[in-house]
């Protein structure tokens, strides 16, 4: 199998493929056009797999033109479709898959997405078949990046919600629990938080008590606060559920009344602000030039320290990227 896709030396390519993966957000689109442009300035044909490694299973593609990935550029989503896709984890799916890109005589594949995404695109490597992956995820979570294509994006929906949320909250003088995305990570929850004048962000990183929690609230009401709001990444164990149900049967200690705003999906979408729209275009144009010039392949195309950064694939999803601990310990002193 290895010998049947054996990677191209760099200027050989002749068309390379493009694909979204996993839980979508803003700066997808921007992304693909991005990989799509500078293939086609190098002279190499672009093909768009749809609903990620399904699509490449399914053998679901269409041509990628330079107008076909015109006035994507403020479109939240991804106009090629994502999915999770379970069939990819076996190795009949991958086989199936590899059977579509050589079939379809295509010489390099870039993976757009997270840790789940860049794990497929690590596997297909594995197999011999030339990959780059950019980390795309509003977890902000994927190792060999400052930040994802989406976090930015999302940071701004969040931080736009607290500051609605704390109009009516200090209306009403009460608590507000607000639920993030995020998965196993803390990082959306602890930087809107942090940017947002949260009273205290709860994050799977940091065990908190809920009775600190409560010690938090009714603290804040003595004080004078008109409001307490208070940030819960979705990984945060017991769990917002089991919060509000604790802080609700204390209600006539805390003197906040308190609420839960769940903010969802809402996170996921909305136009890519410009820091998203910049990033993308930096990470998908590089991918495609590192293959197509230079050959490069079984990396990730990350951004570090406001360069392009190289780190392979397995590394790059070898274990969940940590938050740092200044940030960490700013919140601290922040959330008084
Ligand atoms: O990984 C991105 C993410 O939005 C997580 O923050 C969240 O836990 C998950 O995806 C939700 O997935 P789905 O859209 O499949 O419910």
């Amino acid at each position: 199998m290895a010998e049947e896709c054996a990677p191209l030396r760099g200027g050989n390519m002749k068309r390379i493929a493009v694909l979204t993966s996993g839980g979508d957000g803003p700066g997808l689109n921007p992304c693909i056009r991005a990989v799509t442009r500078m293939a086609l300035h190098l002279g190499v044909s672009v093909t768009g797999i749809q609903r990620g490694y399904a699509g490449l299973i399914a053998n679901d593609t269409l041509e990628l033109d330079a107008r076909s990935v015109g006035g994507v550029l403020g479109r939240g989503g991804t106009f090629l479709g994502t999915a999770r896709c379970p069939e990819f984890m076996t190795e009949k799916g991958r086989r199936e898959a590899l059977r579509t890109l050589n079939r379809l005589g295509i010489d390099g594949l870039v993976v757009i997405g997270g840790n789940g995404s860049l794990t497929g695109a690590l596997q297909l490597h594995k197999m011999g078949f030339p990959v780059l992956g950019i980390p795309a995820t509003i977890d902000n979570d994927v190792n060999g990046t400052d930040i994802s294509i989406g976090v930015d994006t999302t940071l701004n929906t969040i931080l736009d919600a607290i500051d609605r949320i704390k109009d009516t909250a200090s209306s009403h003088q009460r608590a507000f629990l607000i639920e993030t995305m995020g998965r196993n990570s803390g990082y959306l929850a602890l930087v809107s938080g942090l940017s947002g004048g949260a009273e205290l962000v709860l994050i799977p990183e940091i065990e908190t008590p809920m009775e600190k929690v409560a010690r938090i609230i009714e603290d804040a009401y003595i004080r004078g606060k008109a409001h307490c709001i208070i940030l819960v990444a979705e990984g945060w164990k017991p769990g917002t559920r089991a919060l509000v149900d604790y802080l609700k049967s204390l209600q006539a200690e805390l003197g906040f009344e308190i609420r839960l705003t769940v903010l969802g999906h809402i996170q996921r979408g909305g136009k890519p602000s410009a820091f998203d729209r910049l990033l993308a275009t930096r990470l998908g144009a590089a991918a495609a030039r590192l293959m197509i010039e230079e050959g490069v392949a079984g990396k990730m195309v990350g951004w570090v320290g406001s360069e392009i950064y190289l780190t392979p694939l397995d590394e790059a999803v070898a274990f969940q990227k940590e938050i740092s601990v200044k940030l960490r310990e700013l919140a601290e002193i922040m959330d008084q």
